[in-house]
């Protein structure tokens, strides 16, 4: 172990995630949100993996996210996710960096058009459209005027429009998600550019919804290795990432004495402790406190007492457990270090639980 906590990386494991994916919806590219540090893996190293692994285009979350991969010298297609602020310097330096912006008013088109001009250098933007997400993008009934006046605008390339689904994990909401696809077919069909590349599906929509396969798709959780469990026997996808700490103290306590803050745990007998080097500073969720366990050589261990900033207990009483032995917090293979188990449990999604992964956790690549 060389830190306090590392979140480690299985490079291979991504790489058969990326070619399950290109296989199914091949021939066409596949875009990947890197977005908030590409889910928690690390934006920089999982960017310029997935440029080796042939992905096309690589989804931020703003202009900054973008500017950082570029200027750490990925190559690769970039396209920020959402409008940008009419700010000149960033959409100069954007175009200057062949950054993609996302467009859904007329303002922001007018303003990229404008200032591409002034550089003498070709905006590459893509139209956002709502189909349901009701979050950002010009409205159906808008979207061919006004696709059809940003394609027009001086010193702008519309390279392609898109849409987010909404509910295309829900199995439940399946008439909605066919008809945000609906929508999507006859836009297409109406603009008839072929230059354009209509884009729709995200993971659910990859595992779920061929027909939203369009001209390319945008995954995210799916290539990080998170899909339905019953979908593992079909397709050889895997969480990539684990989350390990380690022990950096033991002691054994006597019967009625109290752990952490607050006293919130109570010993009922004799019980060795160990002290984990890892807390919610480190992203590992609070609300495991008392509740959550981890796994230390292969055993199970109980959280005990409130989890603090840095550090955490767990009762060893009944398991093998030395000084400085690794302790599991995240991996798939045990029900209770699942991620999507965690989130369960806490009323939240993996999503989150990976993008709380902190920047001081240190990222491990394992070949
Ligand atoms: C616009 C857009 N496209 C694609 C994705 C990828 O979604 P997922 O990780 O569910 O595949 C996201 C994720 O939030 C998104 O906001």
């Amino acid at each position: 172990m060389i830190d306090r906590v590392i979140a480690e990386i299985d490079v291979n494991q991504l790489k058969t995630n990326i070619d399950t994916i290109k296989s199914l919806i091949a021939p066409r590219p596949l875009f990947v949100t890197v977005k908030a540090n590409a889910y928690g893996h690390g934006i920089i190293k999982i960017s310029k993996q997935y440029e080796k692994l042939g992905v096309d285009t690589l989804c931020v979350a703003s202009f900054y996210e973008g500017l950082e991969i570029r200027d750490k010298g990925v190559k690769t297609n970039i396209l920020i996710l959402a409008p940008v602020p009419t700010c000149k310097d960033i959409i100069k330096e954007g175009i200057k960096k062949n950054i993609s912006f996302t467009v859904c008013s007329y303002e922001l088109s007018d303003f990229i058009s404008e200032v591409a001009k002034d550089i003498g250098k070709e905006a590459l933007v893509h139209v956002k459209v709502d189909t349901g997400m009701s979050r950002v993008g010009v409205m159906p009934s808008e979207a061919f005027e006004f696709i059809n006046y940003t394609k027009n605008l001086p010193f702008v390339k519309c390279v392609g429009v898109f849409t987010h689904l909404a509910a295309a994990d829900d199995i439940n909401e399946e008439n909605f998600t066919e008809g945000q696809i609906e929508i999507m077919k006859d836009l297409k069909e109406k603009i008839g550019d072929e230059s354009i590349i209509f884009h729709v599906a995200n993971s659910a929509g990859i595992l779920y919804y061929p027909e939203a396969y369009f001209d390319a798709v945008r995954g995210g959780l799916v290539v990080y290795g998170y899909m339905d469990k019953s979908l593992r026997e079909k397709y050889p996808i895997r969480p990539v990432l684990t989350f390990k700490s380690h022990i950096i103290h033991i002691k054994t306590i006597e019967s009625g004495v109290t752990i952490g803050y607050n006293r919130t745990f109570v010993t009922d007998r004799k019980t060795r402790v160990a002290t984990v080097s890892c807390g919610y500073g480190d992203g590992y969720p609070r609300a495991l406190s008392n509740k959550g366990y981890v796994y230390v050589n292969g055993q199970r261990a109980k959280i005990i007492g409130r989890i603090c900033m840095d550090i955490f207990m767990i009762d060893v009483t009944d398991i093998k457990a030395e000084l400085f032995d690794d302790v599991t917090l995240y991996d798939w293979h045990y029900e209770e270090t699942d991620i999507e188990n965690i989130a369960g449990e806490l009323g939240t999604i993996s999503y989150e639980l990976l993008t709380q992964i902190s920047a001081r956790v240190k990222r491990v690549y394992k070949e």
